[in-house]
Parts: C-alpha cells; sequence; structure tokens
C-alpha cells in the first residue's frame, strides 16, 4: 500500500499491537483468523479491529477471515519495519546502555549505528557490536553516516544543545527519554518526535489500582 497520510494517529498507534500479536500467531503455527477471534486475543472488539484494518484495504474477507501472514506483512510495510533507518544514541549512562544493548533495533526498522557521550571516560566501552564515542566526534559520524534518528538518554538540561546540533547533522527522528519538550523547538522543523516518559505509564497503573472496582 502506498504511503498513506489518512490514516489516523489513533491507527498508527495501535498497530504495532497487531503486528506483535499477528507475528505471535504466526509463530503459534495460526495461518487464518477472523476478525472475532484476534478481537478475543487481544482483548478489544471485533469491531474495533475492522474499523481499524479497513483503513487500509479490505484484507479481511467475510466469513474467511484474515490471512495472518498477509495482514502482518501489510502492517509491518506501513510501519516500515523492512526499513533500514541509522539510529544514534546520544547518553551511554544507565539508561542509554539497557537501550543499546537489549532491543533489538532491527525488528523495528532502524539499525543503532553509532553511540555517544559528552564524558570522554565512557568513550572506546563496548556496548552490544558498538563502541561509546565521543561527542567531539558526532560532527564527522553523521556526515559519514547519516543517521535520521536519534535516541535520547541524556539529561533534560543538555538536549537543548544537542536536539539542534543534530537537526542540522540530518537527524528527522527523535525518540527522546530526556523529558525535555522537542516541540517547542522552534529551529526543528519537519521532524517527527516521540516522547517516551516511563513515569506516566506507572501513573497510570497507579490510577488504575487506585480506582480499580473491588
Ligand atoms: P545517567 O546520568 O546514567 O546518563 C546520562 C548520560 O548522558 C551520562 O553518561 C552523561 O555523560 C551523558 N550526557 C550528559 N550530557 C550530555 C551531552 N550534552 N551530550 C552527550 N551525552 C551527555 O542518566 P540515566 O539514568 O541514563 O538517564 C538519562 C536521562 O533519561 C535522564 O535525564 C533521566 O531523567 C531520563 N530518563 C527518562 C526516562 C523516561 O521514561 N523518559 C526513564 C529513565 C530516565
Amino acid at each position: 500500500m502506498p504511503k498513506n497520510e489518512k490514516i489516523s494517529k489513533s491507527v498508527i498507534r495501535r498497530l504495532p499491537r497487531y503486528y506483535r500479536f499477528l507475528g505471535e500467531l504466526l509463530s503459534e503455527g495460526v495461518t487464518r483468523i477472523s476478525s472475532g477471534g484476534l478481537a478475543e486475543r487481544m482483548n478489544v472488539t471485533a469491531s474495533q479491529i475492522r474499523q481499524d484494518l479497513n483503513c487500509f484495504g479490505g484484507f479481511g474477507q467475510q466469513g474467511y477471515g484474515y490471512v495472518v501472514a498477509d495482514l502482518r506483512d501489510e502492517i509491518g510495510s506501513i510501519l516500515g519495519v523492512n526499513e533500514h533507518n541509522g539510529a544514534v544514541l546520544i547518553g551511554a549512562g544507565n539508561l542509554g546502555r539497557a537501550l543499546a544493548v537489549h532491543l533489538d533495533y532491527g525488528k523495528y526498522g532502524c539499525r543503532l549505528v553509532g553511540i555517544f557521550d559528552e564524558n570522554e571516560g565512557l568513550a572506546g566501552i563496548k556496548l552490544g557490536d558498538l563502541t561509546v564515542m565521543p561527542m567531539s566526534e558526532l560532527d564527522s559520524f553523521c556526515t559519514k553516516n547519516k543517521p535520521t534518528i536519534a535516541i535520547l538518554c541524556i539529561p533534560k538540561s543538555a538536549a537543548p544543545e544537542v536536539c539542534p546540533r543534530l537537526a542540522k547533522l540530518g537527524v528527522k527522528a527523535f525518540w527522546n527519554f530526556s523529558h525535555y519538550d522537542i516541540v517547542n523547538l522552534s529551529d526543528i522543523e519537519g521532524v517527527v518526535v516521540e516522547n517516551v516518559h516511563l513515569g506516566d505509564s506507572l501513573m497510570a497503573l497507579c490510577y488504575g489500582l487506585n480506582n480499580r472496582s473491588e
């Protein structure tokens, strides 16, 4: 399917979950599933699934359901999981090290190509297949390797200087753990930002805990 601007953001947000569940079904040998079956498995309504999947073409057939592999491939191609977008990780502290080592970037359409930290004492440390580089090498590295994604694992106070620098070096997408609000940075235009706040998710959990029905 061609890139479709009309798919709503809320549908796009749900696609990774479909992709994950369909992958699990495939690994269990399930080749075909009805919207009802998928709904039960995912704990959502069948009509939500039909509505979501109708946004990008009629994959299901009435009375036949969805071909799991085809649907997963289609969703994967919408999400771009077969792309090889180069990513640099900035900040090789506790969080940065965990993200560098524990995420299988290739599964998500991304390739971690460089890790940087301003603490020159960390330069040379091996994290997975990569070696931490000093920030003094960032410009030449980006000019040569042209990463389009930056994973920000730096303190909030460091981000206002680092973000525009990365944008000028061609970075177009920020996976932002820094708690800095990149949205308000007026000189970065045409970039996409995904802000991650694990604490928000924990607060939602605590809300659920405190407001659960007995
Ligand atoms: P950390 O202190 O272990 O690591 C931060 C690293 O960033 C250090 O190695 C430091 O040398 C480096 N750094 C600082 N300024 C830099 C700059 N200008 N350029 C390049 N590197 C720079 O901290 P930790 O625990 O890894 O957390 C990193 C950030 O992520 C913190 O600001 C923390 O608040 C935030 N965080 C966010 C979470 C989220 O859900 N969004 C979850 C956990 C942490």
